[in-house]
């Protein structure tokens, strides 16, 4: 009986293990990387930076924390990758005079707050971790690098979440001022004496690591934080290419996902490349795609073919004898066709303006029509056709999904510019 009773007790609290360590689940380290998600546009971010860190080879919990505008399908797949998909509420940004993107970037000080972590090393979502940065857990209670002379750039940072460091700022989210008018400037202000702080030195032998007392803040280096506008200030990195950590794709509205980023810049290249190697964590999202992008994608493809294709079967069906150069000629009496309407279209519009308004050459150009083209005809149709060509690349522009690859872009860019621009002419012809 006793035994019955010790066996149950065993399987009892072995089910409490299993339970606790279901529900608990996620974390695994007490140190961990960390990043924020605002919404689902910079979810491919998160996913290359996740990557990027487990390429260094770290086995350290990777932490995103997601506010209410992400889709439960990019939680889904951040959570496929290896993510751990913390939900957290916005902190609304108490300044009232900021740029309106800045409403919710007070968000960020959530990271203090993570207090299941001894230590924490935040990335923005817009940075990629190029060679093993786990040296950074060995840095100080808050780590960041400056930027700008004296700022603090929050855009990498070493912190040591506290609920008493978390509250202390959050009394005085209200109080301090944020020259941003976002958490970067608040940060500046609490933490006012960083810009004196010393350098982290990550190769410190780890006794004198350990004998010391543990400083408030260190500065990280550029290594740690290399930022891209640093790259194209020279058109190369102002420090050594093979000791960068981390590189910051801060190019304003630009983001290293958008397809044309990687033919303007080129840093973007290692970012796309980590991009390419992302895994299929759920169906169709390999190398970083995403279905309903590659569904347009497909259809962007194939309609402008279609299209041709099915002119061309309309014109065999007319005329089935000479198959070889049916579409050529085809197309070429299409054109011939319209070319004709134009000119005699065109000729009547513009004797209607000649006639009001330049009454000494009207008796000539009217004797003329038919065959000769007025002086300013030229400038106008170089006008029009810039228009034209200005307005065909803007809405191709607007059409090609912006998180395509660097490849795809260009070539849809370059299919639908002259397809709208054919479209075009198809419908002043008309
Ligand atoms: C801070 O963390 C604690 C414990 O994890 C949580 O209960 C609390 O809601 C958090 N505070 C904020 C403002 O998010």
């Amino acid at each position: 009986m006793k035994a019955l009773n010790t066996s149950w007790l065993c399987l009892l609290i072995l089910l409490l293990f299993i339970r606790l360590g279901a529900s608990d689940g996620h974390r695994k380290t007490n140190e961990a990387y960390a990043t924020l998600l605002y919404g689902d546009k910079f979810s491919l971010g998160v996913r290359v930076l996740g990557k990027s860190i487990r390429d260094t080879g770290s086995k350290k919990d990777m932490v995103v924390l997601v506010s209410d505008g992400v889709s439960d399908y990019a939680c889904n797949l951040l959570q496929a990758d290896g993510w751990i998909v913390e939900k957290i509420s916005l902190l609304s940004n108490p300044n009232k005079i900021r740029p309106s993107r800045f409403w919710g970037v007070y968000t960020k000080l959530k990271i203090f707050n993570m207090t299941d972590y001894k230590k924490v090393v935040y990335l923005d979502a817009d940075t990629i971790v190029v060679k093993n940065i786990e040296e950074l857990f060995k840095c100080a209670r808050f780590c960041g690098n400056l930027k700008h002379s004296e700022r603090m750039n929050s855009g990498v940072m070493v912190v040591e979440p506290s609920i008493s460091l978390f509250n202390d700022m959050m009394n005085k989210v209200n109080t301090l001022p944020s020259y941003t008018g976002g958490d970067q400037g608040f940060l500046n202000s609490y933490y006012l004496e960083f810009p004196n702080a010393h350098v982290f030195e990550p190769n410190m032998p780890s006794e004198s690591l350990n004998n010391r007392k543990v400083p408030e803040m260190e500065r990280l280096s550029t290594v740690y934080n290399a930022d891209v506008g640093l790259y194209m200030l020279a058109n190369k990195w102002m420090v050594d290419e093979n000791e960068l950590r981390v590189i910051h794709y801060t190019l304003g509205p630009i983001k290293p996902w958008d397809w044309w980023a990687s033919w303007l810049v080129k840093p973007v290249d290692v970012w796309q490349n980590i991009r390419e190697k992302l895994e299929e964590s759920l169906p169709g999202t390999r190398g970083g795609q995403n279905p309903k992008d590659s569904l347009i994608v497909k259809f962007l493809f194939l309609f402008p073919i279609c299209v041709v294709l099915f002119c061309c079967y309309h014109s065999y069906q007319k005329n089935p004898c000479c198959f070889g150069s049916f579409c050529r000629t085809s197309l070429f009496d299409h054109v011939r066709h319209h070319y004709h309407k134009i000119k005699s279209g065109g000729s009547v519009a513009y004797i209607s303006i000649s006639t009001s308004t330049i009454s000494s050459t009207h008796e000539q150009l009217f004797n003329g029509a038919q065959y000769k083209v007025p002086a300013y005809l030229g400038g106008v149709s170089v006008c029009v056709c810039f228009m034209a060509t200005v307005v065909s690349l803007g809405l191709a522009f607007l059409l090609v999904p912006r998180q395509v690859t660097p490849w795809t872009g260009l070539l849809l860019m370059y299919e639908w510019t002259f397809t709208i621009f054919i479209i075009y002419l198809e419908v002043i012809s008309i």
